[in-house]
């Protein structure tokens, strides 16, 4: 299937960062002409920070397993969305599998491993066959496998693993306990995945989201990420929104956008309370409305 076809499915979204316009592989292909430590510089420039609820800073947890010396290192995509109410990284997937992949691609580039896993919802399970498809020609157009985008000695690959429908395999180390074949429960900390994750191996663990945002760091830059968001929340944020509003769906906006701004645009009415966070996140009645939606005040993890 050529890129094109797979996109002619594809939604229109508009956005500020990862519904703006982006070309399939220039990430990739802007990475493998970089130093692993621009990759890192642009990353902390941009002081983007892990959407998949702790908030923790990406540059941090590449440059720790970047430094950690091993024989193998792995990247693995946490794609098990299980937060009720959440159904952003979904969207991802299935309409920007590019962005996703190819930052799972440059997170091996850049702390030197060779192979990546999606770990997938089971009840994503109906998208197994157009991600498979979408790594098959991703392995044509030579943005996976041997020596990627024509530089020498970088090998890299993708595999989907599909979970079996507990929650608590969204939490890092008991997906990697699932991953490994094991009854996922979460294990005691330290060691950090960093260090010690998939079979004891250093292993970077991010959220769909987190990772998507990448290719567009590397191509536009970590200043111009910054351009969008707050001082302390950089770039934009997806917000799955449901219930009682008129245009419920996945919305792009600015992290420091307020409630009742979120509220205008999705249309709904004289609204008496929000849940912010999925359902382990917490109830804010219209009081808080004027509140911004950022790490730093009403944070969505
Ligand atoms: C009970 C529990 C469930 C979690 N579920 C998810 C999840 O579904 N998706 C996710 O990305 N992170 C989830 N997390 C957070 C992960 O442990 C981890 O912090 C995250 O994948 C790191 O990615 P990030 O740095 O890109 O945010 C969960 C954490 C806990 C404690």
């Amino acid at each position: 299937m050529k890129t094109e076809e797979y996109k002619a499915e594809k939604t229109v979204r508009t956005g500020p960062v990862l519904f703006s316009a982006y070309k399939q592989g220039s990430a990739v292909k802007k990475a493998v002409s970089l130093t692993r430590d621009d990759i890192l510089f642009e990353l902390r420039e941009s002081k983007l920070k892990g959407r998949g609820g702790a908030g923790f800073p990406t540059s941090t947890k590449w440059m720790l397993s970047a430094a950690a010396v091993a024989d193998k290192k792995y990247i693995v995509c946490n794609a098990d969305e299980g937060e009720p109410g959440t159904f952003k990284d979904r969207v991802l997937l299935l309409e920007y599998p590019e962005l996703v992949f190819e930052g799972m691609v440059i997170a091996g580039y850049t702390i030197g491993a060779k192979y990546g896993f999606v770990y997938l919802r089971g009840e994503y399970s109906y998208m197994l066959a157009s991600l498979n498809d979408y790594l098959a020609m991703m392995r044509k157009e030579n943005l996976l496998g041997t020596n990627i985008a024509g530089k020498n000695g970088f090998d890299f690959d993708i595999e989907i693993k599909l979970g079996a429908g507990a929650y608590v395999c969204g939490e890092e180390t008991a997906l990697i306990e699932s991953l490994e074949g094991n009854r996922g429960e979460p294990r005691n900390r330290p060691p950090y995945p960093v260090n010690r994750g998939y079979l004891g191996y250093p292993t970077i663990v991010n959220n769909v989201e987190t990772l998507a945002s990448v290719p567009h760091i590397i191509t536009k830059g970590g200043s111009w990420f910054c351009t969008h968001g707050t001082d302390k929340s950089t770039g934009s944020k997806l917000f799955s929104v449901s219930g009682d509003c008129t245009k419920p769906g996945v919305y792009e906006l600015p992290w420091g956008t307020t409630i009742s701004e979120l509220l205008t645009i999705v249309g709904a009415e004289d609204t008496k309370a929000v849940q912010v966070g999925g359902a382990s996140g917490v109830c804010l009645n219209s009081e808080h409305f004027g509140r911004k939606l950022a790490y730093e005040d009403a944070a969505t993890g």
